[in-house]
C-alpha cells in the first residue's frame, strides 16, 4: 500500500507547503499550518463522474470580442422573503453559489429552511449534515409553513449528495453546512481546509454547469472569520453574513461580497417562537417606546447600507468606585468611545477621567456608521449631567478630533426617516445643509451646527 501523501495547509488563507512553517508566507499569519492527508484517488471531478452527460467533452472557450458578447436577459429566481431577496441584489441568480456565515445558534439553518419552505412551486433539496430528519421536521413544524415538495437529505458524503441531486433534479440546493461534507477523493477529515475547499469547488462546478443555485452554510470561528480557508470567500459568488446578539431577538443579514448586486443592502429579522420574521420598518422597533424622557439616552439617525435606521444610544456615567475607571461598550467600537470621551474632556472641559462610562446600543445591534458619534457624545453628557434630552430630537453627525461636527452621507434620507417617525428636530452638520432642500421637510426642523459646544447649548441650555 502506498504511503499517504500529506501536505501542510495554512488554516487562514489555504496556502500549502510541503513542510511545516511557522509564519505563512502568503498571508503573514503565525502558527496556522496544519498537516493534512491529501490523496487524489481519481483526477476526474466528482460532479462530472456522477453526471450522466459525462461523455461530452469539456467545451473549449475561445476569446471573444467584447462587442460580440450578447447580454442575456438575466433571469433571477424570485424569493418570497423580501429581506433576503433584497440582500441578494433582487433575487437569486441561476447557477450562483451563495455562502452564508454566522455564529452558531444565530439562525442560519432556520433562515434557509424557511426559504426552502416558502419556495412552493420549486423543488428544493435541503442537505443537512448536522441535524437528523426528526430535528428538521420539528423545526419546520415550528416555522409552520407547509411545503409538500421539499426534499430533506441527511448526508455528508459529497458523492452521495451528487447522486441524489442527479435523481431528484432540484431547482435549488441548500447544504448545511459546508464543514460537514466530505469527498472520498481527499483523505483528510471533514472540516479541514482541503476538504472544505475541494467540496466547495465541486459544488461550484455543479452550480455553474447545471445552473442550479446552491446555498452553503458556513460556520465562523471565534474571531468572526468564516471557518475554513479564505479562498472559500473568493470562490463563491456571494457571501452573506448573518449576525446579531444571540440573546437579543434582532438579526442582521448583510452581503459582504456580491457578484450580482450591491453589498450595501441589509436585511433585518426578528427571531420569534415561530421562526424568523422580516422586520420591514426597523426604526420603529429599535427605538424603545417610552413616555417619560430619561437621562442618558439619545437617538441617532444612522444608515445601515442604503437604509436609514434610527437607533437609541444609552449611556451611563458614574463615579469610579475603584482606581481605574471602566469603559465598556456594546455595539459600538470601544476605541472610538475613548476618542470621543477625550474630545469631550479636551475641547469642552468635561471631567470624565475619573468616571465609569458604559455605552449600549439598543437592540443588540452593531453600528459602524460614524454618524452615530454625536448621539454617543450627547448620551454620555446627558447621563453625566442627569438632564434628559428632548425625546423629539434626533442627531446625525460625525465628531472630529478637534470637536468639529462633520457631515454625513445621505443626509436627506436620514432627515426623511426621522420626520416619518415623528421627530420634530434633527441636529446635523452645517456642511450638510449646502444644497439641502429644507422645504421638503415640513414637520421637522433641521438644526445645523458646526461645533460640539453649540450642540450642548442647543440640548441642555
Ligand atoms: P439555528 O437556525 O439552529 O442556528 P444556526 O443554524 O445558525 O446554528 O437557530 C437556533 C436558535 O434559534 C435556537 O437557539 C432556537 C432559536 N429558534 C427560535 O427562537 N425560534 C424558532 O422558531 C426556531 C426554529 C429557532
Ligand atoms: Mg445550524
Amino acid at each position: 500500500m502506498s504511503k499517504a501523501r500529506t501536505t501542510f495547509f495554512c488554516q487562514h488563507c489555504g496556502a500549502q507547503s510541503p513542510k511545516w512553517i511557522g509564519r505563512c508566507p502568503s498571508c503573514g499569519e503565525w502558527n496556522t499550518y496544519v498537516e493534512e492527508v491529501v490523496q487524489k484517488a481519481d483526477e476526474r471531478s466528482t460532479w462530472k463522474s456522477v453526471a450522466v452527460g459525462q461523455q461530452q467533452k469539456l467545451k473549449m472557450s475561445k476569446p471573444l470580442l467584447l462587442d460580440e458578447i450578447a447580454i442575456r436577459d438575466e433571469h433571477r429566481i424570485k424569493i418570497p422573503d423580501k429581506e433576503l431577496h433584497r440582500v441578494l441584489g433582487g433575487g437569486l441568480v441561476p447557477g450562483s453559489l451563495v455562502l452564508m456565515g454566522g455564529e452558531p445558534g444565530i439562525g442560519k439553518s432556520t433562515l434557509l429552511l424557511q426559504l426552502a419552505l416558502q419556495l412552493k412551486n420549486q423543488r428544493v433539496l435541503y442537505v443537512s449534515g448536522e441535524e437528523s430528519e426528526q430535528q428538521i421536521k420539528l423545526r419546520a413544524n415550528r416555522v409552520g409553513v407547509k411545503n409538500e415538495q421539499l426534499l430533506i437529505l441527511t448526508e455528508t458524503s459529497l458523492e452521495n449528495i451528487f447522486s441524489q441531486i442527479q435523481s431528484a433534479q432540484p431547482a435549488l440546493v441548500i447544504v448545511d453546512s459546508v464543514q460537514t461534507v466530505f469527498t472520498n477523493r481527499i483523505e483528510s477529515s471533514p472540516g479541514s481546509v482541503s476538504q472544505i475547499r475541494e467540496c466547495a469547488a465541486e459544488l461550484l462546478r455543479f452550480a455553474k454547469e447545471s445552473a442550479v443555485p446552491v446555498f452553503l452554510i458556513g460556520h465562523i470561528t471565534k474571531d468572526g472569520m468564516l471557518a475554513g480557508p479564505k479562498v472559500l470567500e473568493h470562490m463563491v459568488d456571494t457571501v452573506l453574513q448573518f449576525e446579531g446578539d444571540r440573546h437579543h431577538v434582532y438579526r442582521i443579514l448583510r452581503a459582504t461580497k456580491n457578484r450580482f448586486g450591491s453589498t450595501a443592502e441589509l436585511g433585518i429579522y426578528e427571531m420569534q417562537g415561530a421562526g424568523l420574521r422580516e422586520v420591514s420598518n426597523p426604526s420603529e422597533v429599535l427605538i424603545s417606546q417610552r413616555d417619560e424622557s430619561l437621562s442618558g439616552t439619545s437617538i441617532a439617525a444612522t444608515m445601515e447600507g442604503i437604509r436609514p435606521l434610527l437607533i437609541e444610544v444609552q449611556a451611563l456615567v458614574s463615579s469610579a468606585v475603584y482606581g481605574t475607571p471602566q469603559r465598556s461598550s456594546t455595539g459600538f467600537d470601544l476605541r472610538r468611545l475613548s476618542m470621543l470621551l477625550a474630545v469631550l474632556e479636551k475641547r469642552c472641559g468635561f471631567k470624565l477621567g475619573m468616571k465609569d462610562v458604559f455605552l449600549n446600543i439598543a437592540g443588540g445591534i452593531k453600528v459602524e456608521d460614524p454618524a452615530i458619534d454625536l448621539a454617543v457624545i450627547c448620551a454620555v453628557l446627558s447621563s453625566n449631567e442627569d438632564i434628559a434630552i428632548n425625546p423629539k430630537i434626533c442627531l446625525s453627525a460625525e465628531v472630529g478630533l478637534s470637536g468639529e461636527i462633520r457631515p454625513v452621507t445621505r443626509a436627506e434620507q436620514r432627515i426623511g426617516e426621522a420626520e416619518k417617525l415623528g421627530f420634530s428636530q434633527i441636529v446635523i452638520s452645517k456642511y450638510n445643509t449646502k444644497g439641502l432642500d429644507k422645504t421638503r421637510f415640513k414637520n421637522i426642523e433641521v438644526k445645523p451646527v458646526s461645533r460640539v459646544e453649540e450642540v450642548f447649548t442647543l440640548l441642555f441650555g
